[in-house]
């Protein structure tokens, strides 16, 4: 199933409140919270106490917490708590995946492995019988608004024969650059879960997450 997940990092802070709830109200199914730390990656976003207040202002949606954050683990306890739907680390941000995985599965909640550009893909191959998803970055992890990485296709589809050749069913998420131009080619490759920052959150909200999601659901 293809899922849209608006990143609030495009979101007007000065309005949140009302963009997280449009969002919702325009059909999107889940809210992409990326959270980092200036170290990990050079900027810095927000962290717990403004995800405890996305769950308050939008509390059926489901919160897709993407960290860039060194050792992110720490965070596991309070962020379930706040009943997220599902936890992304990144392969480079820890030198303890596999138990950081297992934890997040203990802890009841969706996990994720994500991947820089650089990173090669084959890194996360013994990690996708552990993961619900395989997060493949198509921008260097930081910022919204960048350009696509083209090589991203062949990673989606690196990570989707992988995932076949295994009989393992889990969602690949990209994030970074998708647009109506590129979703196509996108969901082509294998991807299934859409991130999307400066394509949705604007003016236009109503008419992005509609034009998101009649590609997706051709
Ligand atoms: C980048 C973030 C992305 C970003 C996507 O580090 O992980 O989620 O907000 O924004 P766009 O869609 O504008 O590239
Ligand atoms: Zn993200």
């Amino acid at each position: 199933m293809n899922i849209l997940a608006p990143s609030m990092l495009s979101a007007d802070f000065g309005n949140l409140d009302s963009n997280l709830k449009h969002v919702i109200r325009a059909g999107a199914d889940v809210i992409h919270v990326d959270v980092m730390d200036g170290n990990f990656v050079p900027n810095i976003s927000f962290g717990p106490p403004v995800i405890k207040y996305v769950k308050k202002a939008v509390p059926d949606a489901r919160l897709d917490v993407h960290a860039m954050i060194l050792d992110p683990i720490r965070y596991l306890d309070v962020l379930t708590k706040f009943g997220i739907w599902g936890l992304t680390i990144h392969v480079e941000a820890t030198n303890h995946i596999k138990e950081d995985l297992a934890a997040i599965k203990a802890a009841g909640i969706r996990a994720g492995v994500a991947i820089s550009p650089d990173t090669p893909v084959s890194s996360i191959y013994d990690l996708m019988d552990m993961v619900d998803m395989v997060l493949v970055m198509s921008v260097y992890p930081g910022f919204g608004g960048q350009s696509f990485i083209e090589g991203t296709y062949d990673r989606i589809r690196a990570v989707k024969e992988k995932a076949a050749e295994r009989g393992l069913e889990l969602d690949i998420q990209v994030d970074g650059g998708v647009t109506l131009n590129n979703l196509e080619d996108v969901l082509d490759a294998g991807a299934n879960v859409i991130v999307a920052g400066s394509a949705i959150f604007g003016e236009n909200i109503d008419k992005n997450v509609n034009d998101f999601k009649n590609i997706m659901n051709r």
